[in-house]
């Protein structure tokens, strides 16, 4: 199946400053499917970030912050859908009913609640149900493709069992045919997409870029901070003179997320020439940089500035997303024996 005439769909948590882990691991490719597809809604798991967050002044600003990165970073609000998780509540209702078809074997599975006990951590009950929540997020949009970092291919996978347990349970069926079709009946079985290129962005201590790792470069800060970022970056001590493998370097594996593929040649033949140091390589990442992000930093800064407008924007945004979230709440309302009062439901 193509990419085409479908409807792709991802989310982003409101937690801390975006970094280019999340712009090149799935802003960007999001974006970049966005051209592609016939549909897409991108929104802000507000409701997944109260795991953790307490604090709702923060929480709302950072709803407002990744909304103003999305637009900064090119994304459409006339073509692409984008709204926040909880101005469609029906997500919590879908959530439920899918908890009480998932077995609790399946969401002790995934990693977050695993990694979470082991550290011995006392958790919440919304950390086990988060996939049941992402899973609801992606199946009241009858949705079709999933553009995720790596690190979600599971709740991908455990948001295509769910649909499956649904069907099965509640109309006694697969929902599909034998090739593969769907029949519009039940819950439709989302894909994920990886990009394998940037599946895992590394952060400035070469493990995966996270800002639970506190090894993230920024997608919008000043250019003192971006310059501290980028030359705390951890190299190895090849001595100055030496030629050096670009391809085991933490620098250039960023380097190639944002120049051509010229400019790339360009510095790997300046590392392998040798009398090219790392602190040189750092600083063509970071001019590299404030080229490809400064014009977004000021678009980020005009949308931050006016938070009336973002506003307005997640407000349409929700008003289209939930008039296909509608149908399909109905659908599943049907599915299980549980009434349909088309005037209370059709509320906002
Ligand atoms: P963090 O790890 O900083 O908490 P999130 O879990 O909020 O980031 O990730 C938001 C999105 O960005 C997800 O789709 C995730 O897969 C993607 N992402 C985050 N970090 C990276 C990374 N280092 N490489 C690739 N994708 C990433
Ligand atoms: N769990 C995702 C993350 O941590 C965010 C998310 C919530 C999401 N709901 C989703 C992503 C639905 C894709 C689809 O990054």
């Amino acid at each position: 199946m193509t990419t085409a005439h479908r409807r792709a769909l991802t989310g982003i948590k409101p937690t801390g400053t975006p970094h280019w882990g999340n712009y090149f691991g799935m802003i960007r490719p999001a974006l970049e499917l966005a051209e592609v597809t016939q549909e897409a809604f991108y929104f802000i798991a507000d409701y997944h970030a109260l795991t953790t967050v307490r604090d709702r002044v923060a929480l709302r600003r950072d709803s407002l912050e990744i909304a103003a990165v999305y637009l900064a970073c090119g994304l459409d609000p006339e073509r692409i859908v984008l709204f926040r998780q909880s101005d469609v509540p029906e997500v919590c209702e879908l959530s439920w009913i899918l908890s009480c078809v998932t077995g609790i074997g399946l969401v002790e599975r995934a990693h977050a609640y695993k990694d979470a006990r082991a550290q011995g951590k006392d958790v919440n009950f919304g950390v086990v149900t988060y996939p049941v929540l992402m899973a609801a997020d992606i199946l009241l949009y009858d949705t079709e493709i999933v553009p995720v970092g790596k690190d979600q291919v599971q709740h991908l996978e455990m948001a295509r069992d769910m649909a499956g347990y649904f069907n099965q349970q509640f109309l006694g069926e697969t929902g599909y045919d034998e090739q593969g079709r769907w029949d519009g009946k039940g819950l439709r079985r989302p894909e994920s997409l990886v990009r394998e290129t940037t599946a895992t962005v590394p952060g400035t201590d070469g493990q995966k870029m996270s800002k639970s790792y506190d090894n993230v470069v920024p997608i919008f800060a000043s250019k003192a901070e971006m310059k501290k970022r980028i030359m705390s970056i951890v190299t190895d001590s090849t001595p100055l003179e030496a030629p050096k493998d670009p391809t085991t370097c933490n620098v250039f594996a960023l380097y190639r997320l944002i120049a051509s593929p010229a400019e790339c040649e360009a510095l790997a033949a300046r590392y392998r020439g040798g009398n090219f140091g790392y602190g040189h390589a750092k600083l063509a990442l970071l001019d590299k940089a404030l080229e490809v992000f400064g014009p977004m930093q000021e678009r980020y800064d005009a949308f931050i500035a006016d938070p009336a407008a973002l506003e307005a924007i997640l407000l349409r945004g929700a008003t289209r997303a939930r008039a296909v979230a509608t149908p399909v709440i109905e659908r599943v309302r049907a599915a299980v024996g549980l009434p349909i009062h088309k005037a209370g439901l059709a509320h906002g």
